[in-house]
């Protein structure tokens, strides 16, 4: 596959098989693509947390109540300390979510040319992932995604829904 065709056939899938853990090496080469990526002043001011034992799965999944959330084997959090990241000096801008948000878009087109599922999920209750116990206080939590197969006889859209190309683009 090449990344015209990456880009174009991944989409959000909300549809996991809960019986299908993901190979390891397969797991790895998408955290390896999060610790590749670019961040200002090449600070990486990120941490990869790949959740997959019962134990911590059944926390981590109170925080975003959905049946197909619940099916997913992993779980991955991109998690950062704001005082590691390079700060703007000008005007003090933090390039914390910036920067974990290019590893979590690595790790998530990694993923799909594993054949793997992702979703990007903002809309979880940050309360909740820090109850877990599993996060340092002092980090922050930016993006959760499931990872894994999808059930069997599970189809794609195949239907990207975007504004179109003069209306987002202007060559100038
Ligand atoms: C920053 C961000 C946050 C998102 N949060 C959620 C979410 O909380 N729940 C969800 O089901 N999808 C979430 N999505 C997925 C978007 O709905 C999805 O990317 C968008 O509708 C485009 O569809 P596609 O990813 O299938 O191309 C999020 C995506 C992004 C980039």
């Amino acid at each position: 596959m090449n990344f015209q065709e990456l880009i174009s056939q991944r989409e959000s899938i909300r549809n996991y098989d809960p019986g299908k853990p993901v190979e390891t090496e397969k797991l790895r080469r998408v955290l390896e693509a999060g610790r590749i990526a670019p961040s200002a002043a090449n600070r990486q001011p990120w941490r990869f947390y790949l959740i997959s034992s019962i134990e911590n799965l059944t926390k981590i999944k109170t925080c975003y109540q959905r049946n197909w959330f619940q099916d997913a084997p992993h779980i991955l959090v991109v998690a950062g300390k704001r005082s590691a990241a390079w700060v703007r000096p000008y005007d003090g801008y933090n390039a914390i979510e910036t920067d974990l948000t290019i590893a979590m878009d690595h790790m998530i087109l990694a993923a799909e040319s594993e054949g793997l599922g992702t979703c990007w999920i903002a809309a979880y209750e940050p309360v909740k992932l820090h109850a877990t116990g599993i996060f340092d206080d002092d980090e922050e939590i930016f993006a959760i995604t499931p990872l894994g197969y999808q059930k069997a006889g599970f189809q794609k859209r195949g239907i990207k829904d975007r504004k179109a190309f003069d209306e987002v683009v202007s060559f100038v």
